[in-house]
């Protein structure tokens, strides 16, 4: 039995709303918290399946965490070298960037771990990690062809270096830096294109020196971290959803709360933007190092476009609803330099290509992205792959469907989105669950 969503065509979004926690910022809250001397206080925490798991694996590892509740973290810090041998494997669930940025924080540790996922997480490539941690001098194996299980073998030294990153990764940037915390010397990485910075920024939020000049980020090991509270602000990720919903239906007017609009993940209004929505930021603030905004988006007609490739990490994670819209837009939209998105919770080229063509839709999946040319949704049955983002791109399609649309497999939605059936429902998606 797995979940699945059933939407009524047509409507309309409406109402000001506040998603949940980003998901980046919360799984390094319980990271850096874990590791810091003294309390950290998280507010706004994703209480995700994701995080959970993050949140689970440190308490395997000793340290005591209260809560979540209603979003509230309380993180006793156990300082650098506090944390315990788990008694069991660590169970990651889902969560790509829990395995890849605890294999950094595991390599140096006294005791030997293994770690391991589901079924999507077993298939994901973790190389782009292990390779450059045994560098470092790490030991960690993997299944022959470099997936989950990582067993890291403890008790090693690691040395400092300079990595140059050879795909744009915020999950690798932040696995090697944050093994660079224990290691001899200077780490540092320069990355091919600008990622999220929310590892750099956190860090120095405890108090651990950063020095980012131009696209290298280097830090020196053997520092300490110094608790802070933490309010995270809505994933920029989930208001995706409805700022895609609002834009490709006409009389809606969203408004987004309080969303994290951190530079190196704003690709989503930027594209949004190129394809001619009426969005508009607000209220703009920063809050414990972030920036954050409520953001306003209104219906309007959209045109395909060529999507630049400098906005592609800057929008890594919205392409599945962003190629929604740009099967409601006007014309041909051509997106390039996006192979990353092959290798994510699911396929995401040949998972959205397959759904989109399914509901009628002119897409052609390419090795590095696809070309979309707008016209009318159809009606029908799609498959998410257990991917939390297709699941929730799908959904939103229905807006402009010409009859009802059925996803398969949408439990995992929980896994960085859990409330979001009702949340739309309540801004005017016609949608409704079942199991089956
Ligand atoms: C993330 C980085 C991105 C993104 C993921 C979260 C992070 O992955 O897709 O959802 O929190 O560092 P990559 O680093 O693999 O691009």
């Amino acid at each position: 039995m797995s979940l699945i969503f059933e939407v009524a065509p047509g409507g309309q979004l409406q109402g000001s709303l506040r998603v949940p926690g980003d998901k980046s910022i919360s799984h390094r809250s319980i990271m850096l918290g874990s590791l810091a001397e003294g309390t950290t206080v998280v507010e706004g925490f994703l209480e995700g399946e994701d995080n959970l798991a993050t949140l689970n694996a440190f308490r395997a590892m000793g340290v005591e965490i209260e809560g979540p509740d209603k979003g509230k973290v309380t993180i006793h810090g156990v300082g650098m070298h506090g944390l315990r041998a788990p008694a069991e494997p660590v169970y990651l669930g889902n969560a790509g960037t829990s395995i890849r940025l605890l294999a950094g924080l595991m390599a140096p540790q006294a005791f030997d771990v293994t770690m391991i996922g589901d079924e999507s997480l077993s298939k994901r490539p973790m190389r782009r990690v292990t390779d450059p941690l045994t560098s470092m001098g790490a030991v960690l194996l993997t299944e022959e062809d470099g997936s989950p299980p990582i067993r890291v073998q403890g008790g090693k030294k690691l040395k400092g270096m300079h990595y140059q990153m050879p795909m744009a990764s915020a999950q690798v940037k932040s696995c090697i830096l944050l093994a660079g915390l224990y290691a001899e010397g200077e780490t540092c990485v320069t990355e091919p294109a600008p990622t999220r910075d929310h590892t750099e920024r956190m860090l120095k939020g405890f108090g651990y020196e950063v020095r980012v000049a131009g696209s290298t980020a280097c830090l020196t090991g053997g520092g300490k971290l110094t608790a802070r509270d933490i309010d995270v602000p809505a994933d920029i990720s989930s208001a995706t959803f409805f700022m895609v919903g609002a834009a490709i239906s006409e009389g809606s007017e969203v408004i987004l709360q309080h969303v994290g609009i951190n530079p190196t993940r704003i690709g989503v209004i930027n594209i949004l933007r190129l394809m001619g929505a009426k969005l508009s930021i607000e209220n703009e603030r920063e809050v414990g190092g972030e920036p954050v905004a409520d953001i306003r988006v209104r219906g309007s007609r959209l045109k395909g476009i060529q999507i630049p490739e400098d906005q592609v990490p800057l929008a890594i994670d919205e392409f599945p609803a962003l190629f929604v819209a740009a099967a409601c837009a006007e014309g041909e939209t051509v997106l390039t330099g996006a192979e990353e998105l092959r290798v994510k919770e699911s396929d995401r080229i040949q998972v959205m290509a397959d759904g989109l063509q399914r509901l009628g839709v002119d897409a052609t999946p390419t090795p590095d992205g696809m070309i979309i040319r707008g016209g009318a949704i159809g009606s029908g049955t799609v498959e998410s792959h257990g991917d939390h983002r297709i699941a929730m791109s799908f959904a939103m399609a229905a807006l402009r469907a010409e009859g009802p649309i059925t996803i398969t497999n949408c439990d995992n939605v929980n896994t960085s989105f859990p409330g979001f059936a009702s949340l739309a429902m309540d801004a005017g998606l016609g949608i409704s669950q079942r199991s089956g």
